[in-house]
């Protein structure tokens, strides 16, 4: 008995910790991605091959699927889209994996951890989290690059994109956790030195950016809901035709 208690108290420590650890984040938006929007997708493909593929590659997608699923075709994407080049410094063809040739010994060097691959982040983290994170930048002299996150506290990537942002200083105010210790938790940002975007311009590149990763964890998405109306809309019709059916079968019996 005393035994079976130990292992159902050691099963929800995580779950415990978690509740208790669980420190406020900010900020802190909910958002719903419409996946229809493909301008908004094909933005997004602009600003991460613009700002994020120094680093990070999505080396599950190959240029062309992305180019047929978001409406953009060869030439568009030879000419916006893909700023890579092979060994033999060709530009990267249009067949190709969007993968980058940053070499992780190097990134290790540079920012104390290689930067993950993202094709599957929307799906790890949520498109909130990403969402936040990437409007969650804020000043901070004790940090190596002078910056902090309110969503991933002590990061190792700087702002991509603060020259469209612009930097911004956290309002704290102290508060008493849940342990009844006083802590500074920040409550607000404010726009210090302003970037190319307004707030608004900035979380709407934010928000396309985040739909074309949230594509890219699963392109196949779309198409698996067509699939899936059209078989229920198939086995409605499917329930009529064999309720016909039975009643020709038994017509004669009852
Ligand atoms: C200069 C290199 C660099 C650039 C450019 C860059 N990142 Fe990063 N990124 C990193 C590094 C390094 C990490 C790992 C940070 C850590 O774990 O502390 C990281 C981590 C992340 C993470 C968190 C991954 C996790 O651990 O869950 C996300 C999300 C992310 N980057 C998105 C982006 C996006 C989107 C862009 C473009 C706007 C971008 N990054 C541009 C270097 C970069």
């Amino acid at each position: 008995m005393k035994k079976g208690l130990i292992i159902v108290v050691a099963a929800l420590l995580p779950v415990l910790g978690w509740a208790a650890g669980g420190a406020p984040t900010y900020p802190d938006d909910d958002i719903d991605i419409n996946w229809d929007d493909k301008a908004s997708m094909q933005r997004g493909a602009r600003t991460f091959v613009n700002y994020c593929m120094g680093c990070h590659a999505v080396g599950y997608s190959r240029y062309d699927r992305v180019g047929r699923d978001l409406g953009i075709s060869d030439e568009q994407l030879l000419e916006n889209l893909i700023f890579t080049t092979n060994k033999q410094g060709e530009q990267t063809k249009v067949g190709e994996l969007m993968t980058i040739n940053m070499n992780a010994e190097y990134a290790e060097q540079a920012f104390g951890i290689a930067p993950p691959d993202l094709s599957l982040i929307a799906r790890s983290r949520g498109v909130d989290w990403l969402y936040n994170y990437l409007r969650g930048f804020y000043i901070d002299e004790t940090r190596p690059f002078g910056l902090n996150n309110g969503v991933f506290p002590n990061v190792g990537m700087p702002h991509a994109l603060v020259e469209l942002q612009g930097l911004q200083a956290p309002k704290k105010v102290v508060k008493t956790n849940s342990e009844g210790k006083e802590e500074e938790v920040i409550v607000g940002y404010e726009i210090v030195k302003p970037g190319s975007q307004s707030k608004s311009e900035y979380d709407q590149t934010v928000y396309d950016l985040v739909a074309f990763l949230d594509y890219v964890s699963e392109p196949y998405r779309q198409t698996r809901h067509k699939v899936g109306t059209g078989v229920i809309i198939f086995l409605f019709f499917f329930l009529i035709l064999t309720y016909f059916l039975k009643k020709e079968y038994w017509k004669d019996i009852h």
